[in-house]
């Protein structure tokens, strides 16, 4: 597997950074983490894992340093707004870590635009883009850390920032106002590169998180319920349907590829289903 050597490029430590290696171990790599070292080697594939400042990925996958990175679509898009020469695309969506780029002011402000204010943001160029095209005059200050605070040591009116739980606004007395982004983790590789050589560890990748919101479900039922039950099972392409012991009983087992809650359950109990199993499901290759 995996004959020439393929380098991945993840964050060493932050919002990326337990998600990416999960993916990675779910996908069959074996590895163990040293803290503080920039390398570490796969021991049963053909991968090196470079664990690096998540700023610098996209430079690392654009000059061939790594083959594939996994980095924020956020910081990924605040990158090629600002910097042309770099050639990286994205591959596939993770699916985790997933936020959104806001605006945001505080609660007892009284301004009702972005219009002739100061905006304090860490995505200057996603900010100017989006002002640009909305065709809004203000002006962007770049702050790395703490953006959240800005409002009140009177440096800026509205902020820009990341908001995922939404509890750091809270905290700070700050609402959202528009969206500029929705960002979730991407994989990247250089523009252009073969990507035959890590075709099959995307396929991994992808299938893990085919898997992730997966899940096996098994009932039995009476016949004169079949029909409705399988309506009822979320994302479940084609069930099989077992005749049991017990006359016009059967089985029904089907792959649901959309969440299955206890509400989801519930309904199907009402629904004549009996003995409803929900089983996780960890890997699919289709
Ligand atoms: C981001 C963002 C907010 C927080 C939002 O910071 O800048 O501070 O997360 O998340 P919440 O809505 O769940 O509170 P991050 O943790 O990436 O760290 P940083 O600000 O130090 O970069
Ligand atoms: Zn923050």
């Amino acid at each position: 597997m995996f004959n020439k050597k393929i380098t991945i490029a993840i964050q060493s430590k932050g919002r990326l950074y337990e998600e990416s290696k999960k993916l990675l171990s779910n996908s069959g790599i074996s590895f163990r983490i040293i803290e503080n070292r920039l390398l570490t080697r796969a021991s049963n594939v053909n991968v090196d894992i470079l664990q690096v400042r998540d700023d610098d990925i996209p430079s690392l996958v654009s000059n061939k340093v790594a083959d594939l990175g996994i980095v924020g679509k956020n910081l990924l898009d605040e990158q090629l707004a600002g910097d042309k020469s770099l050639s990286v695309k994205e591959i596939i969506n993770l699916g985790f870590s997933k936020c959104k780029l806001c605006f945001a002011k505080p609660k007892d402000s009284t301004t009702e635009s972005l219009n002739n204010k100061i905006i304090a943001s860490s995505y200057p160029n996603l900010v100017n883009q989006y002002l640009k095209q909305n065709k809004i005059k203000a002006d962007v200050i770049k702050i790395n850390g703490s953006v959240e605070l800005t409002p009140y040591i009177g440096i800026a009116d509205y902020i820009c920032d990341l908001v995922s739980s939404g509890a750091t606004l809270e905290a700070n007395n700050l609402e959202a106002t528009e969206t500029l982004m929705e960002s979730e983790a991407v994989l990247i590789s250089s523009n252009d590169v073969d990507d035959t050589n890590f075709f099959d560890l995307v396929n991994r990748f992808k299938g893990v998180i085919n898997a992730k919101d997966s899940k096996y479900v098994m009932l039995n039922c009476d016949e004169s319920n079949i029909k409705k039950i399988c309506s009822l099972l979320p994302g479940s392409e084609s069930p099989t349907i077992i005749p049991l012991e017990q006359k016009n009983k059967f089985a029904i087992h089907a792959l649901c590829k959309e969440p299955v809650f206890w509400e989801t359950m519930e309904e199907l109990k009402e629904n004549g289903a009996s003995s409803v199993l929900v089983l996780p499901v960890e890997k699919i290759l289709n």
